[in-house]
């Protein structure tokens, strides 16, 4: 059942969650952590149901124009081998992912701008869709773009866009990010707008244990999330990568802190917006081999099992230690059914999985 509102308002049973309780809940230990972590559970369970839907994820290209300071990806690390899957390999995997049942793709990719590149995409989403016969629904992650690209992209097909803001607090992006105008917290912040009215599904998120972020950083992350009204999620720990500035940069939580933060985290957005669609991410895994199934089980209801072509896999490293890079396409659909069966789940093939929220806000 929908938030008859549309809007993510607190949810019934009068439960408020203002900073203080957000915060209080996210420093649960012991029992009284364990106790949210299912409650969030049986949430998702009566809110979105206990399916799991795919994004086959294909990292399309690791060429970026940007130099966030936690990314091992990002333009300055001259380390990093770059990469471009042609067309013709990117639409073979779509065809193999909508052969094996995958209702939906996810294109990601390092940002870039400018016309070729935007019609290079709007191509390949008419590409994708055509062979599919439009069954395959596309979720793009492809930064920050002139409200003419995505507006592009959108009729061409694409209808869900994930741009995470990375951190809400705009010091804390501030100190995250290089200080100037291609690394501007108030431009995101108005590309979520413009999706929004572009008419996509819109998701957003954060990485949570960053440096310098605090409890109360986190609880204005959700706070945020709820007010700009997303429609998706996608959380996951931060996770060092030794060739980027912010690499040592102030004393972390370890990772298994981080872990147990973030699943705090996908609880309490799952309990103050119960009908988004959040997704379990692969950086729960590096940091816990069971991190994707335990993020399931607090609140997560999407997979992004990586359909990229093995050749590539291994130069898209946003992180280290970024799990299943060895792996083929294959064997990580067989390792994703597994996963969705530890946690009490079943995934749901040939459906978009559309995020429930949005259905509500439509309405
Ligand atoms: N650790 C964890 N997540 C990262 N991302 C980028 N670098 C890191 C890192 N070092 C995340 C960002 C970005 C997404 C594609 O990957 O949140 O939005
Ligand atoms: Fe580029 Fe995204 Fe990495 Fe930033 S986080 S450097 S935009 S790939």
């Amino acid at each position: 059942m929908e938030n008859g509102t549309g809007r993510n308002a607190p949810p019934a049973g009068g439960e408020v969650y203002n900073k203080e309780r957000v915060e209080r809940l996210l420093a649960a230990t012991g029992d009284a952590q364990r106790e949210l972590l299912e409650r969030a559970g049986r949430a998702k369970a009566e809110r979105v149901g206990r399916t799991v839907h795919l994004r086959g994820l294909i990292e399309m290209s690791n060429v970026c124009s940007k130099n966030c300071l936690y990314c091992g990806i990002r333009a300055g690390n001259a380390a990093v081998e770059r990469y471009d899957i042609p067309d013709d390999e990117i639409l073979s995997a779509a065809r193999w992912a909508h052969e094996q049942g995958f209702g939906s793709l996810a294109l990601q990719g390092g940002e870039r701008t400018g016309a070729d590149f935007a019609r290079r995409v709007e191509r390949l989403l008419r590409g994708i869709k055509e062979l599919s016969g439009g069954e395959l629904g596309v979720t793009l992650s492809l930064g920050e773009q002139d409200r003419d690209t995505y507006l592009r992209w959108r009729d061409a097909g694409a209808h869900r866009y994930l741009l995470r803001v990375e951190a809400s607090n705009p010091g804390l992006y501030r100190r995250i990010h290089p200080a100037d105008s291609r690394h501007d917290y108030h431009r995101r912040v108005e590309c979520l707008g413009l999706l929004r009215d572009c008419g996509y599904q819109v998701g957003t998120g954060v990485m949570v244990g960053l440096p310098f972020q605090t409890l109360g950083d986190l609880a204005d992350d959700l706070l945020f999330m709820r007010r700009m009204d997303v429609d998706m999620i996608g959380m996951g720990p931060y996770i060092e990568h030794h060739e980027t500035p912010l690499c040592g940069a102030a004393p972390l939580p370890p990772a298994t802190e981080r872990v147990e933060l973030t699943l705090k985290m996908l609880a309490v957005a799952r309990l103050m917006m119960p009908d988004v669609n959040m997704v379990a991410s692969t950086a729960m895994q590096s940091l816990d081999p069971a991190g994707r199934e335990r993020a399931l089980m607090a609140g997560a209801n999407i997979l992004m099992p990586n359909i990229t072509p093995r050749r590539y896999r291994d130069s898209y490293k946003l992180y280290e230690n970024k799990p299943g890079v060895a792996e083929d396409a294959q064997e990580s659909l067989r390792a994703i059914e597994a996963l969705a069966a530890r946690a009490g789940a079943r995934v749901a093939y040939r459906q978009w999985g559309d995020s429930r929220h949005f259905a509500a806000r439509q309405r």
